[in-house]
């Protein structure tokens, strides 16, 4: 008989990055007694996609909540790409932005790496341009990918240790899945492999992990026969999932089928409340870093 692990962790994101936030509200007050500049975090939004519009929603909350300053800039999906950039030049150029992001998806004829490597590396807190790509294996680090990031510092405030162990991303985009093993490798001192939509019987892998993070936009990919007996599992999916029976007519689906996969984990985080609000923490922290790199 296997040990069982019918009693697990759910590793709560939402307290976490709460905690944070008290932590950076502390900051912010801080500066502003000494007089120093307050962080202004401005998000570009091109379209009215109504999960973006969400997100922007929470991020914009979550200024309000710790005291910075923030501006929301709204295109029609009609703006051309050659507009977009002039304006990111004229952000990159304000002396009171610290920091900035464009949210993602983008309409189809915007080409996302012009646009994302045309944000000031120094003010780039989604941490999405090669330099910051960069960062994670740099001795001169600037600002350091946030969901990412967000992820890692989620296990840290967990004591889960990584070095040494096996951790499995499912996922190799650029915005996540990629950043996050490098740093899983670089910074957590972890043994990693990398799975992806080439990778041959996915489940011989999922289940050799310690760690399992998944990064992929499929609910339900992950089952409990793919999870090792005690390993810890991350979920970064979110996926909109509609439906009549849904509370507004949609819900959050991760990427890991939570009622077989819990009971074998030590430890697993939900979706929602698990990594979504640690990447907005993880924007934060980079909007404050960003303005203490321009205003010591
Ligand atoms: N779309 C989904 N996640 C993100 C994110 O972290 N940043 C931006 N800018 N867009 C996103």
């Amino acid at each position: 008989m296997h040990e069982t692990h019918t009693t697990y962790t759910l590793i709560d994101g939402r307290r976490v990055a709460a905690e944070i936030k008290k932590e950076i509200t502390v900051r912010v007050q801080q500066r502003k007694a000494e007089g120093k500049k307050i962080p202004h975090l401005a998000i570009i939004l091109v379209g009215d996609d109504g999960a973006s519009q969400t997100y922007v929603d929470h991020k914009v909350k979550a200024c309000k909540e710790v005291g910075f300053h923030y501006t929301l800039m709204r295109f029609a999906d009609t703006i051309t790409e050659e507009r977009l950039l002039k304006h990111i030049d004229q952000v990159n150029t304000d002396p009171d932005v610290d920091g900035f992001i464009v949210q993602l998806p983008l309409p189809a004829h915007l080409s996302v790496e012009n646009i994302t490597e045309h944000i000031r590396p120094e003010k780039d807190v989604d941490g999405f341009t090669n330099r910051n790509f960069g960062s994670i294996v740099s001795k001169n680090p600037l600002l350091l990918p946030a969901t990412p990031n967000g992820v890692m510092e989620l296990l840290k405030r967990y004591n889960i240790t990584t070095e040494g162990k096996h951790c499995v991303v499912v996922g190799a985009s650029r915005l996540v899945g990629a950043p996050l093993s490098m740093m899983l490798a670089e910074h957590g001192r972890a043994t990693v492999t990398v799975c992806h939509k080439y990778t041959r019987n996915l489940p011989e892998f999922t289940r050799q992990a310690d760690i399992l993070i998944v990064a992929v936009g499929k609910p339900g990919l992950i089952t409990g026969d793919m999870v090792k007996e005690g390993a810890v599992v991350i979920d970064v999916g979110t996926t909109r999932v509609e439906g009549p029976q849904y509370k507004n007519g949609y819900t959050l689906k991760g990427d890991v089928d939570f009622v077989s996969v819990a009971p074998r984990c030590s430890m697993i985080t939900p979706v929602p409340g698990g990594v979504g609000p640690m990447t907005i923490a993880s924007l934060l922290l980079n909007t404050l870093r960003a303005t203490e790199l321009r205003h010591a």
